[in-house]
């Protein structure tokens, strides 16, 4: 086990712990911004970055290139790293194995931002790997990946991490990589805001849609808004404010989600302004029959209603469409939907 040595420091490379759609994205862009990065990832995602470098591409015109020399690539985290700042960038059933090899390899104190969305992940990366300072962190955009190599940030908006002294000297080299962070003294409001737009997520999944398709179909954004409403419900009841991440305040996005589609073109415009190629990554884990994210999101909602003694039936009722999801199912449209959740 390393010994803790020096403190680390914003000249000590970047550690990213799964380099899949986000964790490559936030690595590429500090490469290509000359900040050193080891980027760990699986065969199948490190081999297509070997083959063909880094394109990253984004919905405001943006295109960046890095040939595969400018790429630091490792199927395990290396012996001896001792990285100033780790992005933990699995999807939630990996989380707890990715934080115990990150506790075995870095050196106490290395701090770790989880880039994942829900709110359970900093506690399950703590209890892994104790001995390392974990900061809930929070990416509100969403990047997909559209051919091999080529990653492709569909939204945008400012990532966010709850304030921890580790963190401020990384600030201006978040910034000239293209990747301005803000800190919050305490991030679960604004966890919460990116959960209330992450129950968009598993409909999105299930309708086999691109996202801006499936935002554009009434009976689909139905289903969100009835979720939020529930979700919405108990986080009064729980004194959470969820902060607001879209161009809307969160208690108005179910009405706005509910407006007949010609108003909600006009009303929700900029919460349109996603290309076309923007899907959410759970349509791909449910296509591919893998483990979806769907208790870390909706999962949420049902424990915080079963703390305070209440409960969240039309969540419950997606968690449980997803978890007997068949990769084989067709999708279900806006009225099949509506029906499977009982609306
Ligand atoms: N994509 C988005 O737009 C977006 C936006 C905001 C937040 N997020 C959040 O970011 C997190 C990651 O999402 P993502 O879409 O980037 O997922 P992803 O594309 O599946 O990337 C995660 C990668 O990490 C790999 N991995 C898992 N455990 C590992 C380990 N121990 N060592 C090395 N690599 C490992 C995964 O491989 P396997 O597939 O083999 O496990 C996968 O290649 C999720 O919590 C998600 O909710 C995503």
């Amino acid at each position: 086990m390393p010994s803790p040595g020096r403190r680390p420091t914003a000249d000590d490379p970047v550690l990213v712990m799964g380099a899949g759609s986000i964790g490559a994205w936030l690595g590429g862009r500090l490469a290509a911004a000359d900040v050193p990065v080891v980027m760990v990832g699986r065969p199948r995602t490190l081999n297509a970055m070997r083959a063909h470098g880094l394109t990253l591409t984004d919905a405001d015109g943006g295109r960046l290139h890095l040939p595969p020399a400018r790429l630091t690539l490792a199927e395990a985290v290396p012996e001896g790293l001792r990285p100033g700042l780790a992005l933990l960038c699995v999807k939630s059933a990996a989380t707890s194995a990715a934080a115990a090899e990150l506790g075995a390899r870095l050196p106490a104190g290395t701090p770790v931002v989880s880039m994942q969305n829900g709110l359970g992940h900093a506690a399950r990366i703590a209890a892994a790997a104790p001995r390392l300072a974990v900061v809930p962190g929070m990416v509100p955009y969403n990047v997909a990946e559209l051919s091999p190599g080529h990653l492709h940030r569909g939204t945008s908006g400012r990532l966010a991490a709850q304030a921890h002294p580790a963190l401020a000297p990384w600030l201006p080299v978040l910034q000239a990589a293209g990747l301005a962070m803000d800190l919050h003294a305490d991030l679960t409001a604004v966890q919460w805001g990116k959960l209330l737009l992450n129950l968009n997520n598993a409909v999105n999944a299930l309708s086999g849609l691109p996202l801006r398709a499936q935002l554009l179909d009434r009976d689909l954004r139905h289903c969100t808004a009835a979720l939020m409403r529930e979700a919405l419900a108990v986080l009064g009841r729980s004194g959470i404010r969820p902060a607001r991440l879209s161009p809307l305040p969160p208690a108005l996005l179910p009405a706005v989600l509910d407006l007949p589609t010609p108003m909600f073109r006009a009303v929700a415009a900029r919460m349109l302004r996603i290309d076309d190629k923007a899907r959410s990554s759970m349509a791909d884990d449910l296509a591919l029959g893998r483990v979806t994210e769907v208790e870390a999101l909706n999962g949420e909602v049902l424990r915080l209603a079963a703390s305070l003694g209440l409960e969240a039936p039309l969540n419950a009722r997606l968690v449980a469409l997803v978890h007997g999801w068949s990769r084989l199912a067709r999708p279900l449209d806006g009225r099949g939907l509506r029906a499977a959740l009982g609306l």
